[in-house]
């Protein structure tokens, strides 16, 4: 392992620590917010000040016409049925059933029932007035053993689905995969495995053949920096490792599974749109500092453009690759043509902003702003702003969707059945006028999908974080409405903030 790679582990192991600082303890002053508007290598344009919710809430920001107003799930995180019709054993089932490995030893083995209850899930869409609708299939539904010929019970559940937003007038935007990787893969090697790459292009043409004429738009992998820093660094997601070495040679084979996921989209002939799904966060340095300026950009490489410069034009960042050095399993496993493989043109990106991220000199980060129950997560709108018009700036006018935005609130059903999560409310809102603006700007942003339709199993958090529009009563499954819900269903039908 090289010098500069175990700096980059300290600033993960300092990224970890950050994020496990108590809420109350905000870096919020004067002095550093006017340090956070320095520009930085990722920061496009001169950054505005937070956005005021009055003014805000005083004007009627227009949508474009068609705007695709749409909700978010995936699927380990809301079905349940984990033994039903043939489906397989995947990753997250093995992680979360460890002991210790999630809050309260919470499984999504049962979920919120979506399996079972999807036809009023759907009902529910309609009512919401929902254009779009992103929702995960799971691979070990499809390939209960990660390979060979498909589970037709499983294509079954998800053609039912599809046919059933149709008939309500709502475009199914599938995801491949949203990190429930089959557990007989997993013990192939998983990701650090080149050949589950392949594995994953078999999966994905499965479903093109399936359900190619009737899913619009695909998207391929969701965060893959996720299951990188989350499953390969800190360990806290499936499959559970803490091994950096190891984790980038994850990233290069989750990007090279994109890529060969888009050629077979392309060899099936399938209508289909189809990207990636990158979470990206905005880097800002945290004083005005030269040291603080460098370490940003370094920052950014690892957050943003190892995944946005090889998608989108086909090389990995150097100053990542010189970092990682040449000795590191991912460098070395970089094959001629797999950049070609990456880079292979897609119909549209999809982003998902949740935080910014503050840097300093050493490498380390600071907060900035307030913080939601995901302790991780700074409530920062203009960040979107900044990474919407970032990504027209650097990459071109290539079709947006933001697939996921949103925030937990503590979210309780009162005795007269409304549930009061108007902090959501804000949130939405603030986040929806800096994605307009950029709109404004010239961003095509095409549609916004809210993080999430129905509270789920959120992970290692299991169910103690809600981030649903719709509260779910886990004893009975009873579905609720928030006033999020009823505020968004307004902002549909107005087409208007
Ligand atoms: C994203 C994940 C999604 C959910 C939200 C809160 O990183 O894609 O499944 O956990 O965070």
């Amino acid at each position: 392992m090289s010098m500069l790679t175990r700096r980059h582990l300290l600033r993960r192991a300092a990224l970890s620590a950050t994020a496990a600082t108590p809420a109350g303890a905000v870096l919020g002053t004067a002095a550093t917010a006017a340090a956070a508007t320095a520009l930085t290598g990722c920061q496009p344009g001169d950054p505005a000040a937070p956005s005021d919710p009055s003014a805000s809430a005083a004007a009627r920001l227009q949508f474009p016409t068609n705007f695709g107003w749409g909700a978010a799930t995936s699927a380990y995180q809301i079905e349940g049925a984990a033994k039903e019709d043939g489906r397989g054993e995947s990753v997250w089932d093995t992680f979360s059933r460890a002991p210790g490995r999630t809050r309260n030893g919470d499984t999504g083995d049962v979920a919120a029932d979506h399996y079972h209850r999807y036809a009023e899930d759907l009902d529910l869409m309609r009512d919401l007035g929902l254009r779009s609708y992103r929702f995960s299939i799971s691979w070990p539904r499809i390939q209960p053993d990660g390979t060979g010929a498909a589970n037709q019970r499983g294509l079954d559940f998800y053609r039912r689905l599809v046919d059933g937003l149709h008939e309500r007038g709502i475009a199914p935007m599938a995801t491949l995969f949203h990190w429930d990787l089959p557990q007989t893969l997993q013990d192939a090697g998983g990701w650090e495995s080149r050949e589950v790459a392949h594995r994953f292009a078999d999966y994905a043409a499965t479903l093109f053949d399936a359900l190619g004429d009737r899913v619009p738009v695909w998207l391929t992998i969701n965060e893959p920096k996720t299951v990188v820093q989350n499953g390969y660094l800190q360990g806290h997601h499936a499959p559970g490792r803490r091994d950096p070495d190891a984790a980038y040679l994850v990233a290069h084979h989750l990007q090279l599974a994109h890529g060969l996921a888009v050629q077979a989209l392309r060899a099936d002939g399938a209508n289909g749109r189809i990207g990636p799904a990158f979470n990206l966060h905005p880097c800002y340095p945290a004083d005005d500092s030269p040291g603080a300026a460098e370490a940003t950009r370094l920052y950014d490489g690892y957050e943003n453009r190892l995944y946005l410069d090889s998608a989108l034009k086909g090389s990995y960042p150097e100053d990542v690759l010189a970092d990682l050095g040449p000795d590191s399993r991912m460098v070395r496993g970089i094959r001629d043509g797999d950049l070609d493989i990456i880079s292979s043109p897609i119909d549209l990106l999809a982003v998902q902003y949740y935080t910014p991220i503050y840097v300093t000199a050493t490498g380390g980060t600071v907060r900035r702003w307030p913080t939601s129950e995901a302790t991780w997560q700074q409530i920062y709108p203009d960040g979107m702003y900044d990474i919407l018009t970032r990504v027209t700036r650097d990459y071109g006018p290539i079709p947006l969707t933001v697939t996921e935005n949103g925030l937990p609130t503590p979210d309780v059903l009162a005795a007269d059945g409304t549930v009061e999560d108007t902090g959501r409310v804000t949130f939405l809102r603030d986040h929806l006028a800096a994605a307009h603006r950029a709109i404004t700007d010239g961003v095509p942003l095409e549609s916004f999908h809210v993080w999430s339709l129905l509270d789920n199993f959120e992970w290692a958090e299991g169910y103690d974080q809600r981030w649903g529009l719709i509260y779910i009563d886990y004893p009975t499954q009873r579905r609720v409405f928030k006033r999020s819900a009823h505020w968004y269903r307004q902002v549909i039908a107005d087409n208007a903030l």
